[in-house]
C-alpha cells in the first residue's frame, strides 16, 4: 500500500471489508442492471452494497433490523430497504426486485433470514453466505428444483494481495465509500 494511506481507515479492508465487497465482485459477480438484496447492513453487509454500487447492479436492496443501519445502507448506494422484522419481505422484496433478485448475500447467519433469502431469489438466482448458520439449515427443495444455487463464501474469494489494492483505488476515486 501506498505509504500515505490512512492506516487507521485500512485495517477493516482485510476481513469485513473484502468479505462483503469480494462476495459481490469476485463470487457472486453481479454485474451492471442486475439486482443485489443484501441481509445484515453491519461491516460485511454495507461493504456489499458499496461494491454493488461499484458493480452497476441498479436494483440494491439492503435488510436489516435497525433503523439507523438501513439509513447508512441508503447513504451508500442501497436503492430501497425492507425492515427485517415485517411479515411480508419477500412479498415486499419480489415487489423491489421485479419478480425476485437474481443475487442475494446473507451475513445475518440466521437460518430463517437465509431461506427468507432464498425464497426471494427468482429461479436460477444465487444466495452467497457468510455467517456461518447459529442452527442446522434446511434448504426448501423446491428452490434446487427452480435452479436457485446456495453458496458458502470465504473472506469474499479474494486474493488480498490483489484485491484490496483494487479496493483502495476505487477509494481513493470516489467510487467506493
Ligand atoms: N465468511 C467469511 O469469510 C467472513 C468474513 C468476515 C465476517 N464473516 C461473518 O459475517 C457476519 C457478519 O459480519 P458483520 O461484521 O457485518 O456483523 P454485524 O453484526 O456488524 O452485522 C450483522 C447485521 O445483521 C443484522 N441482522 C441480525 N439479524 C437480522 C435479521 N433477522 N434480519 C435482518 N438483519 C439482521 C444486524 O442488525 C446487523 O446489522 C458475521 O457472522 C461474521 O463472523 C464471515
Amino acid at each position: 500500500m501506498d505509504k500515505d494511506l490512512p492506516l487507521e481507515l485500512l485495517g477493516p479492508l482485510g476481513c469485513g471489508v473484502q468479505t462483503g465487497a469480494g462476495s459481490i465482485l469476485l463470487a457472486l459477480q453481479a454485474g451492471p442492471g442486475s439486482s443485489v438484496v443484501v441481509f445484515g447492513a453491519g461491516g460485511v453487509g454495507l461493504s456489499a452494497i458499496m461494491a454493488a454500487r461499484v458493480a452497476g447492479a441498479t436494483t440494491i436492496v439492503a435488510v436489516d433490523l435497525h433503523e439507523n443501519r438501513l439509513s447508512l445502507a441508503r447513504e451508500l448506494g442501497a436503492t430501497a430497504t425492507v425492515h427485517g422484522g415485517d411479515d411480508d419481505i419477500v412479498a415486499q422484496l419480489r415487489g423491489l426486485t421485479r419478480g425476485g433478485a437474481q443475487y442475494a448475500l446473507d451475513t445475518t447467519g440466521n437460518p430463517g433470514v437465509i431461506n427468507t433469502a432464498i425464497d426471494a431469489l427468482r429461479p436460477t438466482g444465487t444466495v452467497g453466505l457468510v455467517g456461518a448458520p447459529s442452527r442446522p439449515l434446511t434448504l426448501p427443495p423446491s428452490a434446487l428444483a427452480q435452479g436457485k444455487n446456495v453458496r458458502g463464501i470465504l473472506e469474499g474469494d479474494a486474493v488480498p494481495q490483489l484485491f484490496i489494492p483494487q479496493l483502495l483505488e476505487l477509494w481513493q476515486q470516489g467510487r467506493f465509500s
